[in-house]
């Protein structure tokens, strides 16, 4: 029998050239993957995550010459970056060139380009002779998938085969960056830290934005990642005693968090590891979508590095109160 999942690098290939979607690892979450030159094949990634058309897709190359491929007039400080975090947990929003169909950037000038540090995914880059266009491979406003085994449980009947690179080595997407001559904007934060995007470039960015409204970047609207709970961030412990009879599921970062009341706790690191919590925060999202669960509590990290990411991820899949 045919698994849907597996390390079989041929299959991906025969399936991406049939203009099917395939799963793919990244360093940062599964995408969901289509020929990014073939609109049909692009379409049916729309249709598969029921994503809105007006959602651009991030185009996935294979090496940082590729830039010259599908982006023009491209700064030297973006040059730089590619550099620099390539492969990488990084998208350069850059100006698109003619042959990036108007399907994938949701009709604006610029395409979104990125390699992904994966050996299995660059091996099958290589293999192919075009780019793939790939969301991340979950429903449209749910949490990102960092398993093999979440994208076949959420998208198993849509897809053509997933591609099994175990999990996610970073498990937050990649940090977005908008480079417009030698000015330099952050869209959404992601698995590389803003402190090394400056420490590259030599000094603080132009801008971080982060606003659920965000029109340049669409994806980022508020109630994505969320688990199908309620998801509250409380300021102190003992803000939990005011969810009493309810049974709570806990997301705690360092030490465990304890009451009679709580059924289930996830602790993303107990050494307080921000890349160690990183990697299990979306994971731990979707565990607390069981019935046994009636409200999600959880708490903000430290505010640097990896922890921006983390913050802004937990301050959307709270949104939906
Ligand atoms: O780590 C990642 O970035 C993962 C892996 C699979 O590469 N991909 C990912 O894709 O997170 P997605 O589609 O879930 O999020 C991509 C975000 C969306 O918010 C989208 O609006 C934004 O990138 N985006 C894509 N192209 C853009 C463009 N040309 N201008 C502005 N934003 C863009
Ligand atoms: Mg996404």
């Amino acid at each position: 029998m045919n698994e849907l999942k597996g390390q079989d690098l041929s299959r991906a290939v025969a399936e991406l050239n049939a203009g099917k979607l395939v799963a793919i690892p990244t360093e940062t979450v599964y995408g969901l993957a289509a020929n990014a030159l073939d609109v049909d094949a692009v379409a049916g990634i729309f249709k598969a995550k029921n994503r809105p058309s007006f959602d651009p897709l991030i185009v996935h190359v294979s090496s940082a010459s590729d830039i010259d491929k599908f982006a023009v007039d491209v700064a030297d400080t973006a040059r730089k970056l590619a550099e620099s975090f390539w492969p990488g947990p990084l998208t350069l929003i850059l100006s698109k060139q003619s042959n990036v169909p108007d399907l994938v950037t949701a009709g604006q000038k610029t395409v979104g380009l990125r390699m992904p540090d994966h050996s299995l995914t660059l091996e099958l880059l290589k293999r192919i002779d075009y780019p793939l266009a790939a969301p991340s491979a979950n429903p449209f406003g749910y949490v990102s998938p960092t398993s093999a085994q979440h994208v076949v449980d959420q998208l198993g009947d849509k897809i053509a085969y997933c591609l099994d690179g175990g999990p996610c080595s970073i498990g937050l997407e990649s940090t977005i960056v908008k480079c417009v001559g030698e000015r330099v904007e952050v869209l959404r934060v992601g698995g590389l830290a803003i402190e090394s995007i400056e420490e590259c470039i030599g000094r603080p960015v132009d801008e971080v934005r982060l606003s659920s409204s965000n029109p340049e970047a669409p994806g980022m609207l508020s109630s994505h990642y969320n688990p199908g709970k309620r998801v509250v961030l409380i300021d102190d412990l003992s803000d939990l005693a005011r969810f009493a009879g309810s049974r709570i599921g806990v997301i705690s970062f360092g030490p465990d968090w304890d009451h009679s009341d709580i059924v289930k706790q996830v602790n993303l690191s107990e050494l307080a590891s921000l890349p160690e919590a990183a990697t299990k925060l979306f994971g731990a999202l979707r565990l607390m979508d069981d019935p046994s669960v009636d409200v999600v509590l959880s708490k903000l990290v430290p505010e640097h590095g990896l922890g921006r990411a983390i913050n802004d991820r937990l301050r959307r899949s709270a949104v939906s109160e």
